[in-house]
Order: structure tokens, then sequence, then C-alpha cells
């Protein structure tokens, strides 16, 4: 409690700035009904900003603008040591409550946090387009939203699966995530139809299971991570936009393509990721065909079963602009200069679709 008053006395301006935005936030949504107290706002920001900035009472850092934004946002977005994760994607079958069930959900999420202080548990819960129209009955909100549409043509296809609902749970260990999975299908049980499930892993140095580093050119820290990823002002702020797509690979395939070929395929060596100059890539190599580095914050990870079932990477990135993920990905599918990336050629795209992860402000509002 001491520690508490200190730190937030040393903020005070910055704390009254946030508070001022948050109530003209609540103003701009003509939300005049909700309880959001002192008190709650104090542990919205006390205890996700020191979970977003991965720092406790004592080493956080004080509060900048890009920090108080991050104070704001769902936890699992700015992260950055998690080992595994889960996905889940469902659609929702019934919007009864559903407020009261993310708020249960955040409940669990916190107290099993504060069971497990060096776990690193972390997650995001994030919407579709129809279903955040349905639940905020607000046009102005995610803006940018839409529903992921189908790219590419003959066999280089971006299908859409777009779902309602996302929960991207993140973790340093697998035991308590899996605690927090079982107790998201339990909270959320006659509310939504759990259609896609994957498990990731960080596997060896961070390689995806092409053989290659994934995550060179990201941005890293927390003022980085939050300038790329999260909503810096209006209603949204705090928020973000995803987009997700898990990849099967065709690993026989890749395999027999020698290392030479495969580096100029990626843009990069196999070794330690040293970028290759423009005349040793191919011109359609991955890296060729996706840019906006520090727009960008990717948080893909592997999966995969060894008995020939699927295996491959599910591919999802967060930004504060919908479009920079899109350009992406418009870019990979040859609708930029006609030509697909070459990576293409190897793993194909199963899911896709975008998604908006509110602020903890939007999310404590919801009915
Ligand atoms: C199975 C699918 C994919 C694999 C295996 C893969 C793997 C890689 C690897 C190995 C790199 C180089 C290291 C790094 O900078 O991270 C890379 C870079 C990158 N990838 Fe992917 N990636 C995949 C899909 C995607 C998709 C769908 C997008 C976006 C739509 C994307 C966006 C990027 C970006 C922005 C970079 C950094 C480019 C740069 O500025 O150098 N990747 N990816
Ligand atoms: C997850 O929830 C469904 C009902 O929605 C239930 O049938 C299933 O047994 C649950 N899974 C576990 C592992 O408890
Ligand atoms: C943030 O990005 C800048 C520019 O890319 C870089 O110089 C800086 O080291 C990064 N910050 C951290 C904490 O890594
Ligand atoms: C990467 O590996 C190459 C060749 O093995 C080496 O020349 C280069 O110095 C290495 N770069 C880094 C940053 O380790
Ligand atoms: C912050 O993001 C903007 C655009 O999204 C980018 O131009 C700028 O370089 C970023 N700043 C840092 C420090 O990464
Ligand atoms: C796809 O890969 C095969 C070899 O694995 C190669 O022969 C073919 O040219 C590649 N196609 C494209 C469009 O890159």
């Amino acid at each position: 409690m001491l520690i508490k008053n200190i730190w937030l006395k040393q903020n005070l301006s910055v704390f009254l700035i946030l508070v001022t935005l948050l109530i003209f936030n609540g103003l701009v949504m003509g939300d005049h009904g909700g309880d959001h107290g002192g008190d709650d706002l104090e542990k919205i920001f006390t205890d996700s900003y020191r979970k977003g900035a991965g720092c406790n009472d004592k080493n956080c850092p004080p509060f900048g603008s890009t920090n108080s934004v991050a104070a704001i946002a769902q936890d699992g977005i700015i992260s950055e040591n998690s080992k595994f994760s889960i996905i889940l994607e469902a659609s929702i079958t019934n919007y009864q409550n559903f407020g009261k069930k993310i708020k249960e959900f955040q409940d669990i999420l916190r107290s099993l946090q504060r069971r497990y202080p060096q776990a690193g548990l972390c997650s995001v819960v994030a919407f579709g387009n129809n279903a955040w129209k349905v639940l905020t009955n607000n046009d102005q909100s995610a803006n940018q939203l839409k529903n992921f549409v189908q790219r590419g043509k003959g066999e280089f296809i971006a299908p859409s699966t777009q779902r309602d609902i996302l929960f991207h749970l993140q973790c340093i260990q697998m035991d308590v995530l899996f605690s927090l999975a079982l107790y998201t299908n339990r909270t959320f049980t006659g509310s939504i139809k759990i259609e896609e499930e994957v498990h990731c892993f960080k596997w060896e140095e961070s390689r995806d299971f092409i053989g290659f580093i994934d995550g060179t050119v990201n941005p890293v820290g927390a003022a980085n991570r939050t300038n790329a990823s999260l909503v810096s002002d209006g209603q949204d702020v705090g928020g973000s936009y995803i987009m997700s797509q898990r990849f099967r690979h065709e690993l026989d395939r890749w395999s027999k393509v020698p290392v030479m070929i495969q580096e100029q395929i990626v843009g990069r060596t196999k070794d330690n990721s040293t970028i290759l100059p423009r005349d040793q890539r191919d011109p359609n190599a991955h890296v060729a065909k996706t840019f906006l580095g520090n727009r960008v914050l990717r948080k893909s990870m592997p999966y995969g079963v060894v008995n020939g079932g699927d295996i491959g990477l599910y591919f999802i990135s967060y930004s504060h602009h919908l479009s920079f993920m899109e350009d992406q990905l418009k870019s990979m599918f040859g609708e930029l200069n006609g030509q697909f990336d070459r990576l293409l050629n190897y793993t194909k795209p199963v899911t896709g679709s975008y998604w908006y992860a509110p602020s903890l402000v939007q999310l404590n509002r919801l009915n």
C-alpha cells in the first residue's frame, strides 16, 4: 500500500492526465452509467502496466505518454517473453451476459497471475467485426475493423475463416497456461463454440519449423512495441488490430530445397538471420514482400505434431492500423506486382481473420 502510494504520487500528473483522458473517453462513448471508480482505475493501470512493461512495484519506470497507453491495453499485446501460447477462435452463440463472462475471465486471469507471479501469464481477448458491432452498438469504435477477405489465386490462396472471438493466451509455463485455457472453456460454456484451438510454443532459438529464426525484425522493448501495436489516441486508445493466419507447412518438400536456395527464398541466412543483399536473394523473397517492420508487432509461434498431421506456424500480428497488416498480405499474395511470396510455395494458410483487441477500459464496459 505504502509503495503503491509513493509510486502513484511520483506519477500524479500523468495519472491526472490519464484520468482526464478516460473521463473524456467515457463521454465520447456516451457511457454515463459505468462504475469506473478511482480504485478500479488505479488497479487497472497499476496491474496491467506492470505486467505489460514486465516490471514490479520497485522497478517500474514512470509513466510517459507511451506507457500510459500501454497501461490500459490488454497485457498480452506488448508482452515479450512468452514460451507458450494457446489460441482459441470461436463463434459466439449467445450474447446474453457476455460482458459478465468477460469480467469473470479477467478475474480468473488476475487470480492465476497472483498465484503464479513467475509464470508471466498474460492474455488478449479480441473480436471479429460482427461481434464487436453487436457488443458495443457503436459504429465509431475500431472503425478500421472488417471481415477478412480471401486473397490470392490458383494454388496461392489466403482463405478467410473469420470468426467472432479470439483468445490469445500466453505464458512462460505450459501448466499455468493450460489452467487458463480450461477456465476459459468453462467460463464461456453456452456462450461460444470453439472452432479452432492451437497449442503453440517457441522452438529452439526462436526458429520457425522451416528452420529460420523468426522475429528478427520486430519491435523490441515496451515503448517500441507500444508504438507499433497500440492505438495512441481517440476512443480506441490502448486498443489494437490483429491479423491471424494458421499456416500449414509442407516440410517434406521444403527439406529437399538446398539451404542456399532456402536462404534466397526467405532473404536471410539460415544460421544467424543475417539479411542477404538484394542481388543474392530472390526478388520475391519473404523479407522483400513484407515490410513496415516497426509498424507491426509479430507474435507468431510454431505448432504441430510429428505424426504427419498439421505442423506449421500460427501467424499473429498486432498493429495500430489494420491497413499495415493488410498491405503486407496483399504484397505476399501478389496484389502489388503480380508476384507471390516465394515462401508460399512451401507453406499454406488454412485460416485467416482480422480482430480488434479492445482496451481494458472498453472490455470493462461490455454488458
Ligand atoms: C508460415 C508463414 C511465415 C513464416 C515461416 C515466416 C517466417 C519469417 C522469417 C524467417 C522472417 C525473417 C526473420 C524476421 O525478421 O523475423 C520473417 C520476416 C518477416 N515476416 Fe514472416 N513468416 C511467415 C508469414 C508471414 C506473414 C503472413 C506476414 C505478414 C502478413 C509476415 C511478415 C513478416 C515481416 C514484416 C517480416 C520482417 C521483414 C523485414 O522487414 O525484414 N510473415 N518471416
Ligand atoms: C470445454 O467445454 C465444453 C462445453 O462447452 C465441454 O464439453 C468440454 O468437456 C470442456 N473441456 C474440458 C477439458 O473441460
Ligand atoms: C526502439 O527502437 C529504436 C529504433 O528502432 C531502437 O534504437 C531502440 O534500441 C529500441 N528500444 C529498445 C528498448 O530496444
Ligand atoms: C553470421 O554468420 C556469418 C557466416 O557464418 C558470419 O560471417 C557473420 O559474422 C555472422 N553474423 C553475426 C551477426 O553473427
Ligand atoms: C513509431 O511508429 C511510427 C509509425 O507507425 C514510425 O514511423 C516510427 O518510426 C515509430 N517510432 C519508433 C521509435 O519506432
Ligand atoms: C515450387 O517449388 C518447386 C520445388 O519444390 C519448384 O520446382 C517450383 O518452381 C516452385 N514454384 C514456384 C512458383 O516458386
